[in-house]
């Protein structure tokens, strides 16, 4: 079925009419079409298997609301700092409907254990409403080697953190795998295992505390999306180089 939108949102029917303007010798016609087809800057693809161009395996994605010099608690553990406002809960959302499993360290599930509750779902705003929906839609894995069990839906605890195991589980995951906290994004991002990375840096300097990212590690990242938001918090996303 052809499509009635103007060839501005619709780059492949604006090339369309090039090659018929260019056809029909309309010079006018042609510079017209070219003026409006809209530079689409198509990225590689980070996860093809080699050999299969095309065929994608998931992600694993380490995302972290840190301070601007690098910290997602201060040293007396707090992170009340971080919580995001409306605006940059709706995109963090947006961003984490596409993960199907999250990988947790054992703190860090502690407090996001919060949006298992009926709590996390009445009495709030819309954006936390979506939020708790969208946590427990997905898979958990919670990895410790103290905790005896858990009481969230669809979560399992793991005794150590095995790089080949979740290499595979990349493999076979049809949806993208987020890791948190910093301690066990840490181990993934030594491993080679992190292709992403989200950073939302809230406007703050806390001087010390749990680092967002590992000392021992060194990275090469490429710059994908950035945006700033009202409140002062900006966002990068970074791919991880290989
Ligand atoms: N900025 C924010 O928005 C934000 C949001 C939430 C939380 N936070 C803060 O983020 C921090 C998270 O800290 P974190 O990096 O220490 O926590 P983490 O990575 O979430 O958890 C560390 C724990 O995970 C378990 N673990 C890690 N590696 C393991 C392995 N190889 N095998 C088995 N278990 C393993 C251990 O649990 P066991 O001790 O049980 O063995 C370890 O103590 C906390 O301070 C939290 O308050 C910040």
């Amino acid at each position: 079925m052809e499509s009635s939108s103007p060839s501005y949102l619709n780059p492949g029917k604006a090339s369309a009419e090039l090659i018929g303007a260019a056809r029909g010798g309309d010079l006018v016609a042609t510079l017209l079409a070219r003026l409006w087809t809209p530079k689409v800057k198509k990225r590689k693809m980070p996860c093809s298997l080699p050999g299969q161009r095309g065929l994608t395996i998931a992600k694993l994605i380490y995302s972290a609301i840190t301070s601007l010099d690098g910290y997602v608690a201060d040293e007396d553990g707090n992170f009340d700092w971080a919580a995001p406002d409306e605006e940059v809960h709706a995109f963090v959302n947006d961003l984490e409907r596409k993960v199907g499993t999250y990988l947790y360290g054992r703190r860090m599930y502690e407090v996001m254990h919060y949006w298992e509750t009926a709590q996390a779902v009445t009495d709030q705003p819309p954006v936390m409403r979506d939020y708790a929906q969208i946590w427990q839609a997905a898979d958990k894995i919670v990895y410790s080697k103290t905790l005896e069990t858990t009481s969230s839906a669809r979560t399992r605890i793991e005794r150590g953190f095995d790089p080949v195991a979740v290499r595979r589980m990349k493999a076979q995951a049809e949806r993208d795998i987020s890791v948190g906290g910093p301690d066990l994004a840490a181990q993934a991002l030594e491993a080679g295992l992190v292709d992403e990375c989200h950073l939302f840096f809230a406007p703050i300097v806390v001087g010390g505390g749990k680092r967002s990212l590992p000392k021992s590690v060194r990275l090469k990242l490429e710059l994908l999306d950035e945006r700033h938001f009202e409140g002062g918090v900006v966002h990068l996303h970074y791919r991880i180089r290989t």
